[in-house]
């Protein structure tokens, strides 16, 4: 099922959060709502979902104007951070809940019940309480209660940030399948880029209320229309040098870096160079010397810190290798055809 939002605002009192908004989530695609903690992810999923009402503009599911529905009527799964189940039951009574408020026949939930509780595997838990489960098994149980109703709509709401890194992972690849395999069309949110680009169709950028850019997560971290979009992604982040334009380079007056790059800006523009951590190492093309600040394996690869003349920081990633460390002056080099250039407000040119 389609999701528009069309010329979406949402105020609290006199605070703009979000204003006219678009956005168009294909159906069966699965999409990230990906940005800093308070530009407006969860504002905008509770106004999908039905929790709050929008101040302007549509919300449509397929063709259907979903606007003045209460959450109810709009057929959503919704999942959230702290998983909401209901302490005194089990996970059968749990998962039927909104089946059994509905109405439906106790054999049919039953029926029901055991289908989804196969899909999310976890059949063995069907009698315990929520304190006699894991956090991983009662997201499982929150998704599970989430998708019963087969809704037209999945919403995620930080769904894996009380999960410890091992079962983050895990329930990454899980929520996937379960999207995959259900048709749904579904919307996560959240500040973990790693999270939006590995589960994700699409991803939203969003800052400040507004949706930056949307993409693909390979166009998005390949082809950043800025510099906070180029920040957001990757781990670790890219850095960023300040220079001018000087004779087709991004040129640093204070040292020898000159870097050619082909974009039209006038001689003397000012220019952000983007330098992400695997374009800088010892097989690059255009030589810097600085000295290493930082150093950490990482057990296949490792991470440095390098600090030029002049104060400006590269960071730089490369297979695991022991004979450098904090203190080293070392002279690696800028692979030129993997800069991303950003005029001086940070837009990509
Ligand atoms: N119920 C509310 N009343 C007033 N302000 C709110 C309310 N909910 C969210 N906000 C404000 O809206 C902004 C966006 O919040 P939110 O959507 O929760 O951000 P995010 O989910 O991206 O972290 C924040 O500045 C927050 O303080
Ligand atoms: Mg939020």
């Amino acid at each position: 099922m389609r999701i528009l939002l069309d010329n979406f605002s949402k105020s609290f009192g006199s605070t703009k959060v979000i204003e006219n908004m678009r956005l168009e989530v294909g159906s069966g695609e699965m999409l990230a709502l990906l940005g800093p903690s308070g530009c407006g992810k969860s504002t905008t999923l509770f106004s999908i979902c039905g929790i709050h009402r929008p101040t302007g503009g549509r919300i449509l599911f397929g063709d259907r104007d979903v606007t003045d529905l209460p959450s109810q009527a709009r057929n959503v799964g919704v999942v959230f951070q702290s998983y909401a189940l209901y302490p005194h039951m089990t996970v059968t009574e749990n998962i039927g809940f909104p089946l059994k408020v509905k109405g439906m026949p106790a054999a049919e939930i039953r029926k029901e019940v055991d289908r989804i509780a196969a899909l999310v595997q976890i059949g063995n838990l069907m009698g315990r309480r929520p304190a006699e489960l894991s956090g991983g098994q009662q997201q499982r149980v929150a998704l599970a209660r989430a998708l019963i109703r087969k809704p037209d709509v999945l919403l995620l709401d930080e769904p894996l940030a009380n999960l410890d890194a091992k079962l983050r992972l895990e329930m990454r690849s899980e929520i996937r399948r379960l999207q995959r395999e259900t048709g749904i069309t579904a919307i996560l949110v959240t500040h973990d880029q790693v999270e939006a680009m590995s589960m994700c169709d699409r991803i939203a950028i969003m800052k400040e209320g507004e949706i930056v850019q949307i993409a693909t997560p390979a166009e998005m971290y390949n082809d950043p229309r800025t510099a906070f979009v180029a920040g957001f992604l990757g781990n670790p982040p890219i850095t960023f040098l300040r220079g001018i334009m000087q004779n087709g380079a991004f040129t640093m007056p204070e040292s020898e870096i000159r870097v050619p790059v082909s974009v039209n800006a006038a001689e003397g523009t000012k220019l952000t160079l983007g330098v992400r951590p695997e374009h800088f190492n010892p097989a690059g093309d255009v030589a810097v010397a600085g000295k290493v600040t930082f150093a950490e394996t990482q057990g296949r690869e490792n991470l440095y810190d390098v600090q030029l003349n002049g104060g400006s920081l590269l960071r730089s990633i490369q297979p695991v290798r022991n004979d450098v460390h904090v203190g080293d002056d070392v002279r690696w080099a800028i692979d030129s055809r993997g800069v991303l250039v950003f005029d001086e407000n940070g837009r990509r040119l």
